[in-house]
């Protein structure tokens, strides 16, 4: 079976591609805005059989059209393809709109050209939800006007996604809500690799340990947690790009068109401390930070209740949070081409 994975040479869609290449063969569409070209030859040397790689720009509908003619046997797609920086998408809202919506319009009208079955997984995130009413957050939790309009992309493309499956009957669908994922490839191979300066935290944290940034400012330590700083449900990527596999094998023994979505996490919160002390304690490294002020439209806690795809997809996280730091280390490490053990 052929699997189309939009977005696969950036740091989700790679692990995934990783775990694809075990069973299905992979044909990666990305256009490079937010990766490098080497993570292609990083990501084959580890997969389990060569993947193909396309440069398509999915906002371009000749090229998307051209990708499904030269492709038209796939059976599933998983869509990672979107621009995804918060701070970003309020200063540039037509490029965010513009990106993330139309590359999926793209898309979809071609899989309704398609006269077979089509198993689509799309790339959302648990800021669909805002500011939690309820702890954890089950998928039951009501969406609230999204704080970015990054957050309203995924918002519109849950709905767009959710329209067209009770349209097309060929089509079934699932929206993945990710927590925050982190860590990398326990080869140390592929990992995340931001262009610029970091603008999550995990590796803004091997960044200044590996001595490229200064100091880590921790975004305000007065929120409403025990120690004051923020709380999120931190995910090993290795265990996000599994449940993608649980969740295509799940759609390929639906028998009937249908659209679900499933929260991605851990179920458990850690603070911004606690990951720093945690980094510390796994690593031996010392993290230099300092407090400083809040970042707009950053929420006290945020963690998942996961059990509709524990229950659902027979899916679980096996990686604990202290290997995930670890495995972000090892990447850094490794890519920086570091040797201070
Ligand atoms: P990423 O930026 O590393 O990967 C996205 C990839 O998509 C990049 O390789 C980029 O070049 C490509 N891309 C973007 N627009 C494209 C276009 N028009 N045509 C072709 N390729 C295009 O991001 P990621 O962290 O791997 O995230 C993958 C998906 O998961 C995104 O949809 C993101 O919104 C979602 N998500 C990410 C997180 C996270 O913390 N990383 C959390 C929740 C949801
Ligand atoms: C961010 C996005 C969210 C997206 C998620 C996963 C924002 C406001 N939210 O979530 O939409 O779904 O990434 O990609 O950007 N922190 C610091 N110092 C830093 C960096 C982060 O203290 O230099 C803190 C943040 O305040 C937060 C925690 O670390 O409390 C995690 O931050 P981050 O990795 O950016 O993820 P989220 O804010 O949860």
């Amino acid at each position: 079976m052929k699997v189309l994975v939009t977005g696969g040479l950036g740091y989700i869609g790679s692990h995934t591609c990783v775990e694809l290449s075990k069973k299905y063969s992979v044909v990666i569409a990305d256009n490079l805005i937010n990766s490098k070209i080497e993570v292609l030859e990083r990501l084959n040397s580890i997969a389990h059989s060569r993947v193909i790689f396309e440069k398509i720009d999915l906002r371009n509908k000749k090229e998307v059209a051209f990708l499904f003619e030269k492709h038209g046997d796939i059976t599933g797609i998983i869509h990672f393809a979107a621009l995804k920086a918060v701070g970003e998408s309020v200063e540039k809202p037509l490029l965010y709109y513009e990106n993330n919506i139309n590359s999926l319009l793209n898309i979809l009208e071609q899989v309704q050209q398609l006269n077979s079955e089509i198993n689509f997984i799309f790339s959302s995130s648990c800021t669909v939800y805002g500011e939690p009413l309820n702890l954890p957050i089950t998928e039951e939790e009501p969406i609230k006007k999204a704080y970015s309009p990054y957050g309203e992309t995924k918002q519109i493309c849950e709905n767009i996604i959710s329209s067209s499956s009770k349209l097309n009957m060929n089509l079934k669908s699932i929206s993945l809500r990710y927590f925050n994922p982190i860590g990398a490839h326990e080869s140390a191979a592929i990992g995340e690799l931001p262009l610029g300066k970091p603008q999550n935290l995990i590796p803004y944290i091997t960044q200044t340990v590996a001595g490229l940034r200064e100091e880590l400012t921790i975004f305000g330590n007065d929120y409403n947690t025990p120690d004051g700083t923020c709380i999120r449900d931190y995910i090993h990527v290795t265990d996000l790009a599994n449940a993608h596999i649980k969740a295509f094998e799940y759609l390929i023994e639906k028998e009937f068109s249908t659209n679900e979505v499933f929260n991605i996490g851990t179920g458990k919160g850690t603070s911004v401390m606690e990951i720093i002390k945690s980094f510390q304690d796994c690593t031996g490294k010392k993290v230099n930070y300092k407090i400083g002020k809040r970042r707009e439209g950053d929420v006290d806690a945020t963690f998942a209740e996961n059990n509709k795809a524990l229950d659902t997809l027979s899916w679980s996280p096996k990686y604990s949070l202290e290997q995930a730091l670890k495995s972000a280390w090892n990447w850094e490490k490794n890519y920086r081409k570091l040797n201070n053990e």
